[in-house]
């Protein structure tokens, strides 16, 4: 029998601990305050940013959005993150992912100075992740740890296996897991026999993007399957990677899709903007 980890209320709880720790900030005259560039006019990206915007206003962080047409260039694109930087008011900068091509997301991640760096994309928090220092952790890794914990799942000594390699989740999520003393596996399209790797698993994360990426036949019993997948199938309706109604007869704790990883990254987000307001305020805890 399995059981399902609900980020949704998961994320709820964050956010009202979070809320009082902004009321506490307030007290002091603070007031954090996250802004988000959006360049182009990518539907998914707005629906992410109206969905950060609702959550600032959940916990009681100010938000100012940053729009800016597909044909914006990467000098202007540079200078707005400068003068973010160095606006006192502002305490988080988040620059939503993908841009228009074109420009160099990278050099931009960079540009962000790693303490508003809320994402953790600045090569500066990677970095410090690395080596296990404190850092502002991406979120969506960081929100898979958060529900493995809250579930009391056990991470050390644990086989982790993560399908999909990228920067924004993949790497920084091998690197979290590795942290807490997990064996990580990472798998991804030059994979070879990823099934026999995959039954490995006692802690299986697709984050791929693809719609039954994850079949029941790749995963061990017991296993617990967290779904990072956001795909719409062909009726329009949001899906993780995870073959769910299959899958979950074998998993002992799996994510849905909607309201599993999803809101957990944005709770984060939260919590990094937080963390980010002591930081520049000198607050320590
Ligand atoms: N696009 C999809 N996920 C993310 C994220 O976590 N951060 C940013 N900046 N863009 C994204």
């Amino acid at each position: 029998m399995y059981q399902l980890i609900d980020g949704k209320e998961l994320s709820k709880r964050i956010k009202e601990e979070l809320k009082i720790e902004a009321d506490k900030l307030k007290e002091k005259g603070i007031i954090p305050k996250l802004a988000v560039i959006l360049v182009g006019d990518d539907s998914a990206s707005k629906v992410y940013v109206r969905n950060k915007s609702k959550a600032c206003n959940e916990v009681g962080v100010e938000f100012e959005e940053i729009l800016l047409n597909s044909n914006t260039s990467m000098e202007k694109l540079l200078s707005i993150i400068d003068e973010l930087n160095n606006r006192k008011d502002i305490n988080g900068i988040l620059l939503q992912s993908p841009i228009p091509k074109g420009l160099n997301i990278q050099e931009a991640f960079e540009r962000i100075k790693w303490e508003k760096d809320v994402d953790g994309f600045n090569p500066i928090n990677v970095g410090r992740l690395m080596i296990g220092q404190d850092t502002f952790i991406s979120c969506t890794p960081y929100g898979i740890i958060k529900m493995l914990e809250a579930c009391d799942i056990e991470i050390q000594g644990k086989n982790a296996v993560i399908i999909g390699r990228s920067n924004i989740v993949g790497k920084p999520l091998m690197q979290c897991l590795l942290n807490k003393n997990a064996t990580v596996t990472i798998c991804h399209s030059k994979t070879k026999n990823i099934k026999e790797i995959t039954r490995t698993a006692d802690i299986l994360i697709s984050a791929v993007g693809k719609i039954n990426i994850v079949t029941a036949d790749m995963v061990k019993d017991g296993a617990v399957v967290i779904d990072v997948g956001m795909n719409k199938n062909d009726k329009g309706k949001l899906v993780g990677d995870v073959d769910f109604e299959k899958v979950k007869e074998k998993a002992s704790y799996i994510t849905p899709v909607p309201g599993g990883v999803g809101p957990m990254t944005i709770a984060m987000l939260m919590n990094n903007v937080i963390k980010a307001t002591k930081l520049q305020n000198n607050i320590i805890n």
